[in-house]
């Protein structure tokens, strides 16, 4: 079988395509070889002295690991000198991060989630890295952390790296969404899966139901009747998946079809979920409808919310074309 690298295939998507750009291939390999030093460091554990607390809280107030101050980390040093971006914003960060005046600035934007499924960090569950590509709005100088309030539609690039069994990255520039596996001898990506497609039927859904007592009428009914299995109203038996990396919940989703859930609940109101537009449900949204799939927030396509704040949460539905549908139809009726 002859293999292509990533490179390769970026090269040849220039070439055909004309949709990426010199620079946005630099700044994809240079995410692209961030995600295999994070995998190295991913895979050494407690032999690389990675694992447990950083002792710190991010801006989401949530308990930093050692990996999630790394991996960002790894991310700022990689991609700031190489003269392709405009700003950086990351989960784990308050504010934005120019690019230091020491070194040239290009036109683009790049948010990431820079360690998706702290929690199995710990564990040794599969945990992963998300990404999104901006374009700085035209003649910015000096972009403010207004420049990344865009809607997702305006991504022109995102990922996912994930660490597990096998270290994969999946990529989508607006034209498919193909997957790469990291030949760790080799050191290289090699493409392993072409234009992925989510099946739109699925049997399979995704969802943290410790929170079911929390759940709005929505969520309940449409859980409620893929509980009831063949007898009830959908006429068929679902089964429950829930890894709690977002990153390998989508990529399961991505194989085999699925819906995935992180609904608003009544715990907190005023919360509009747990996930972060910019970091998660952006990038994977834009990913999965690249794949057939579906990402609404309940009410709205996800791509099509204008950020009003950088940490912006918002309610995710996603995966399987026809279940992402019937879910938010209850929202909408409700
Ligand atoms: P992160 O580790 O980047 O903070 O994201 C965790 C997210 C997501 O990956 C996952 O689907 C969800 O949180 C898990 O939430 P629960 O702990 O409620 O299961
Ligand atoms: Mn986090
Ligand atoms: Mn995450
Ligand atoms: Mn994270």
């Amino acid at each position: 079988m002859k293999r292509i690298s990533l490179t390769q295939y970026l090269v040849e998507e220039q070439r055909l395509h004309n949709s990426i750009p010199a620079e946005l291939r630099l700044l994809i390999e240079v995410v692209a070889r961030t995600c295999k030093t994070i995998s190295h460091a991913v895979s050494k554990g407690a032999l690389g002295e990675v694992l447990g607390s950083a002792g710190s809280e991010n801006v989401q107030g949530e308990v930093q690991k050692k990996l999630d101050v790394l991996a960002n980390e790894m991310l700022l040093e990689a991609n700031e000198w190489g003269g392709h971006l405009a700003a950086m914003a990351s989960e784990e960060m308050e504010t934005i991060h120019p690019i230091p005046n020491r070194y040239p600035k290009g036109e683009y934007l790049l948010l990431f989630d820079p360690l998706d499924g702290s929690s199995n960090i710990d564990v040794n569950v599969s945990i992963g890295t998300i990404f999104s590509v901006l374009k700085a709005p035209e003649g910015m100088q000096e972009p403010t952390e207004q420049a990344f309030l865009q809607p997702g539609v305006k991504q022109v690039a995102a990922g996912y790296a994930v660490y597990g069994p096998q270290t994969v990255l999946v990529l989508t520039t607006g034209d498919g969404v193909n997957c790469f596996t990291l030949d760790r001898e080799m050191g290289s990506w090699v493409l392993t899966q072409r234009d992925m497609k989510i099946p739109e039927d699925t049997k399979e859904f995704a969802i943290n139901a410790s929170n079911a007592r929390h759940w709005y009428p929505p969520v309940k009914r449409y859980i409620d009747e893929l509980q009831a299995g063949e007898t009830g109203p959908r006429g068929k038996n679902f089964n429950m998946r829930w890894i709690a990396s977002m990153v390998a919940d989508v990529h399961r989703i991505l194989n085999r079809g699925g819906v995935f859930m992180y609904p608003a609940d009544a715990r907190e109101p005023d919360k509009p979920g747990k996930l972060r537009l910019m970091y998660e449900a952006n990038p994977m949204a834009f990913i999965v409808e690249q794949a057939g799939g579906k990402a609404t927030n309940g009410k709205q396509r996800i791509l099509d919310i204008q950020p009003a704040k950088l940490h912006e949460r918002v309610a995710v539905f996603l995966g399987s074309k026809n279940e992402v549908d019937k879910v938010t139809g209850y929202h909408v009726d409700a």
